[in-house]
């Protein structure tokens, strides 16, 4: 069976097909199209123009997809739509142009969450091992930093929240604070990248090297951790941004130049910890199984490459999407739109979209 996934709660309009067979998902085409162009001038996502910038992509991107795929409409099985969480004028384009979609060719709809979409992405067939459900899933997005207790593919318990601000918004913020174009995440990375190989004095020095040289050696940026201490698996990474935003001030004010490289390492290197220190706990409580990380922030090597030590270290399984699928897709919102199906969730002309978690 064919499920055609629409996705449009951010600043990415994607359109894909996934084919099921035997419960397996394979990808037959994805299609996306990026507003970053249109945001960077303002530094972040402007809702409004996200809005009108689905409404001019969406219908052409499924012309296209159909056609790379060599389907018409009544070859699909059914129809999937992130309807939540994201922002809610960028939603409704997308839950709207899925609804006529799905009605005028008499195909079933289902409605997905976004969050659940970004573990889906894992379930792709790409030539890497598949997750099973149950999981511990780590959501590292521009909007969340979330842990959830995945018991089947469509039940998921939330074992640890988005308290403030997310990950990705804390690489976003502060890059922009480093003069990096937003989204400033994949820039950071390579930023921070390069203070490790400094750092260590070794080309291709990683964060765990990093992390074994003596603390003189390391960033001399004094930024706290923002690991909570509070019992909770929540996660909150406004303080840090806060703290970093203040630093850098400091120095601007000192009129000192701001070591981008050192700044950066430091800076990726506690936000990492803060993540590897909840996996830690949540793998010690939730013996045997294994983690799945996904989002646009699963991409940031330096979180793979530690999620992948704590994971070593509990004997746990680590399963990330490959990169292609790590940022917003619609082939994520196919395949959990299948799980939906499955279970016999349909929605009818009556679905809204709403900009909360449910
Ligand atoms: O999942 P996503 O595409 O959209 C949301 O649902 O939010 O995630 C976008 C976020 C942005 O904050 C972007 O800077 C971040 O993912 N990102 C990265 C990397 N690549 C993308 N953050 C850190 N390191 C990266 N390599
Ligand atoms: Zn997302």
């Amino acid at each position: 069976m064919y499920i055609i996934g629409f996705e449009s709660s951010c600043d990415e309009t994607a359109v894909a097909i996934v084919e099921e067979r035997e419960g397996r998902l394979f990808p037959v085409c994805s299609r996306v199209r990026t507003q970053i162009p249109l945001h960077r001038l303002y530094g972040g996502v402007v809702p409004e123009i996200a809005g009108r910038a689905h409404i001019e992509a969406i219908s052409a991107l499924t012309a296209e997809a159909l056609g790379e795929a060599k389907l018409s409409p009544k070859d699909l099985g059914c129809v999937a739509v992130t309807s939540h969480p994201g922002l809610i004028g960028a939603l409704l384009v997308g839950v709207n142009f899925a609804k006529s979609f799905a009605f005028a060719n008499g195909l079933p709809l289902v409605e997905v969450d976004h969050m659940k979409a970004h573990m889906a992405a894992a379930y792709v067939e790409m030539g890497r091992a598949v997750p099973k459900p149950p999981f511990l899933g780590l959501a590292v997005s521009g909007g969340h930093t979330s842990l959830y207790l995945a018991e089947d593919y469509n039940r998921y318990r939330e074992i640890g929240g988005t308290r403030d601000d997310a990950i990705g918004e804390a690489f976003d913020k502060v890059g922009r604070l480093l003069g990096l174009p937003y989204p400033a995440g994949a820039e950071f990375d390579s930023l921070a990248a390069r203070g490790y190989a400094r750092l260590c004095g070794k080309e291709g020095a990683t964060l765990a090297d990093y992390r074994r040289l003596p603390p003189s050696a390391r960033s001399a940026y004094p930024l706290p951790s923002p690991a909570l201490r509070d019992g909770s698996l929540d996660f909150s990474f406004s303080g840090l941004k806060t703290a970093a935003v203040n630093l850098a001030h400091t120095y601007t004010q000192k009129g000192e130049e701001l070591d981008r490289e050192a700044f950066a390492a430091a800076y990726t290197a506690v936000a990492v910890e803060a993540v590897a220190t909840h996996i830690d706990t949540a793998l010690a409580t939730h013996g045997g199984l294994p983690l799945v990380m996904a989002g646009g922030v699963a991409a940031n090597s330096h979180l793979r490459l530690r999620m992948e030590e704590v994971c070593r270290a509990h004997g746990r399984e680590l399963y990330v999407p490959p990169l292609s699928l790590c940022g917003d897709n619609g082939l994520m919102v196919a395949a959990q739109g299948w799980f939906c199906y499955r279970e016999g969730q349909r929605a009818t002309t009556a679905l809204n979209a709403s900009a909360a978690d449910f």
